[in-house]
Order: C-alpha cells, then structure tokens, then sequence
C-alpha cells in the first residue's frame, strides 16, 4: 500500500519511518516533507484538488496528516468522499484545537477537570477582571497561532506588557480567554482513537523553553521524553477518569467525527491534573520518541481507527526510554543564519535516529534551512542511559551557531505523585 503523509518536519519523518516498517519506503510519500526525509517531494498541500491528482496518479491509498492547519481547512472532510483514505479528524472535530475558546466550552460542558476561565473579545474589557487576579493569570488568543497566542503572566505588569503584545498582533477586538494559571508539572499524552475506542501512546514531556531550566522564550519543543518516570499507575487512571474518558463520551455526545490522533496537554498541581488544551494531532517534538517507543504495526492501526475497530489492535511500547534532544540554529526562536553546512551526520551511532526538521539539500550535502534543524533520538534501558546516548551523538553533530539545551529529560518535579 502506498501511503503520503503530509507535513515537513520531525513530526512527519518520525511517522513516515514508522509506517514504513510495515510498508517499506519505497512506498511511503511525504508531502511536501524536507531535504532531510527520504521520499520528500514537493507538492502544495493547500490545494486539495490538486493534492488529489497527485495521490490518484501516484496510486496512493492512504493519508496520514501531521500538522493541524491542513486539518482546520478541511483536508479530511475533502477526501472523506474520495477512494483515498484519510485519518484525522474533520474540520469541524480539529475546531477542539482551532478554537482555544470552543475547547474550554467543551470541556466545560463535559466535566473535563480543568481550570476557571472567562471570555472576552475586547482587550479593554479585560482589564478589571485581569486586576482582580492581580495578573496572575493566563491569556490566550481563541486562534491557531503557531504557538504564540498563549500569555502566562504572573503579575500585573507582566499582563499589561502581554496584553500589549496581544493588541499590536491581534488587534484590540479580538476573541480571547483568560484563565487560571495552574503551576505543575506537563506531560503530553496522546492518543489514537476511533472516536470510540483511544489507544495511549507512552506519557511523555516536551520541554518548549529555548534555554537549560525552562528559561527564555518559548520555542516549537527543544526536546522530549518518554516515558515520563513519574506517571503512576494512579495518575494514569486519575488522567484517564478526569479528562481522557469524558473527552470522548464529549466527542460522542457532541456528534463529532474525531477517527485520528488526539493530543492532551495536562498539567500537574497538587489538586490533580488538569487539561490545558487539545491538539488534533500528534505533538512536536514528543512524536519523535513516540514513534520509536511504539510497539505496533501503525499501518494497521490506522487503517483500524478509520474502520472504527481499533479496540482489535494489539498496541505496546517497547521497553525503556526515549530522548530527543532538538538541535537548533543560533538565535532561534528570533532571527537566525539559513544555509549552514550541517557536520558529522555520519558519525553518530548506528541505532540513533535523526528526523530532520528545517534542513535542505545543497549538492549532496545538508544545510541548515529552519529553527528547529535535527531531532536526535537515542533509547536507553534508563532514562539516565537514553538521555547520555543522545547527548554522546549530539555532540558529533556541528553547524555554525548550533544551540541546544543541555537537560532534556532532567527537569525537576515540582509535585510528588
Ligand atoms: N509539543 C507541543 C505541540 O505539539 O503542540
């Protein structure tokens, strides 16, 4: 079966090196994908139409979508209709991701754990109820944004510069909610469903923070792990009763079609966990350890989700740990040099992965094309050990200017569990 996944960074080399253990290469078209991804070729994923051609005349039978924009715009709804079978959820299911403001109704209306908030489309508006926090709230923008539209403020005057930021972006009527901070611990669990049944992919971290000790500014993911020590057998079950069961009795109730991946971004006090929002999608860069912690034929699986039969599917994890330490060009996530020679690609270890991200061919070589450049993906039977095997093979890989953070997999718990 030929399969084309769509999308351009590690998220999509990840999936497409695991669906290819079923398939092989040969048969997998990554669309428009990068110079570092085997069988990238460049096509607009925009338009659908002419997306189609291209799968029909390639005889491609099955996508598998990464990012969420495509999803918003309808990409599942488009082919739904056509012989080529397509995972993921429609445009009016991805709304969970699209909308910050629809994802807090729903799980308002459900009985999701998560925190207080309240709506606003006026910047002005907002203002005595952000006082009556003192600041210490979050704000973001109802939006996809890329990452950007989420203030986390802990003080008034962080939440006057926020909101100025927020104004000179969206502009003084824009629709927003501010929400009560939560300080914890993150995870990320993702999982596939079939709007019925969800099969959970191993807990894991993403540490967004440009710099060592999530400090600096926020980034696409310098790296990830999993799976993440700290989630008991109790706080699984907690997860799963507060927030990953109602979500789907809610998908259910709601008439959603949700056949694909399904992204829960929970955070940890010492009240339980809490749901900060849904992605539609696999995460960046967590799908770069949770592709090779997956003991699954993929394909199957897939094939399965869109049949509505996944509880049939034998799904693990292998044993031990993944680390993905994210190499990055200098100055990202501002400004930052294109073009780079990339180094020491064949020197790391036989079984590290790399998933490219923002790179491109120059000749035969690689050169640097993007913010994020290279996953570098190494297991280990103990974190500690996982953790080291990537760094070892990080530090044989140079271009000018290359930044990452030194403690991926180190963060300190903030709660016991
Ligand atoms: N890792 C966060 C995201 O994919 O949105």
């Amino acid at each position: 079966m030929k399969i084309a996944v769509i999308g351009s960074g590690g998220r999509e080399h990840a999936i497409a090196w695991k669906l290819a253990q079923t398939v092989g290469w040969e048969n997998i078209y990554v669309l428009p994908g990068n110079g570092g991804i085997p069988r990238s070729f460049s096509v607009s994923i925009s338009d659908f139409a002419a997306l189609e051609q291209y799968c029909k005349t390639e005889n491609i039978e099955l996508i598998v979508v990464g990012p969420e924009v495509p999803l918003s715009q309808g990409i599942v709804d488009y082919f739904r209709p056509t012989s080529i079978r397509i995972l993921g959820p429609t445009k009016a299911a991805a709304i969970m991701e699209g909308s910050k403001i629809y994802a807090k109704e729903f799980m308002r209306r459900h009985n999701i754990a998560t925190s207080d908030f309240e709506l606003f489309s006026n910047v002005d508006a907002a203002i005595p109820y952000i006082k009556s926090k003192n600041g210490d709230c979050v704000i973001k923008y109802d939006g996809l944004a890329a990452g950007k539209g989420v203030f986390v403020c802990n003080n008034m005057a962080e939440a006057e510069e926020a909101l100025s930021e927020f104004r000179e972006t969206y502009g003084n009527e824009a629709n927003f909610l501010v929400e009560d901070k939560i300080t914890g611990d993150e995870i990320s669990i993702i999982g596939l469903t079939d709007g019925k049944t969800i099969k959970l992919l191993p807990p894991s971290q993403d540490h967004k923070q440009v710099y060592d000790n999530d400090l600096g500014p926020n980034t696409g993911g310098m790296g990830a792990f999993c799976p993440a020590p700290f989630y008991t057998e109790s706080l699984a079950a907690e997860i799963d009763r507060l927030i990953v069961q109602p979500t789907l009795a809610g998908i259910q109730k709601d008439g959603h079609d949700y056949k694909g991946f399904i992204y829960f971004g929970i955070m940890m006090d010492e009240y339980g966990p809490k749901l900060l929002e849904y992605n539609a999608r696999l995460g960046d860069p967590e799908t770069e350890v949770l592709m090779p912690a997956l003991d699954a034929d993929l394909v199957a699986a897939v094939e399965a989700a869109i049949n509505g039969t996944l509880n049939d599917v034998a799904w693990n994890w292998h044993s031990g740990y993944f680390v993905d330490v994210v190499l990055t060009s200098g100055g990202y996530p501002k400004s930052f040099s294109k073009g780079l020679p990339i180094k020491g690609l064949e020197d790391v270890d036989n079984n590290t992965l790399l998933f490219y991200a923002g790179v491109k061919r120059s000749g035969e070589d690689l050169v640097t094309d993007g913010g994020r450049v290279i996953n570098v993906v190494c297991q280990g039977a103990t974190l500690d050990e996982a953790i080291e095997n990537a760094y070892r093979n990080c530090n044989k890989i140079c271009f000018e200017g290359m930044h990452y953070r030194k403690d991926i997999g180190r963060r300190k718990l903030k709660n016991t569990y």
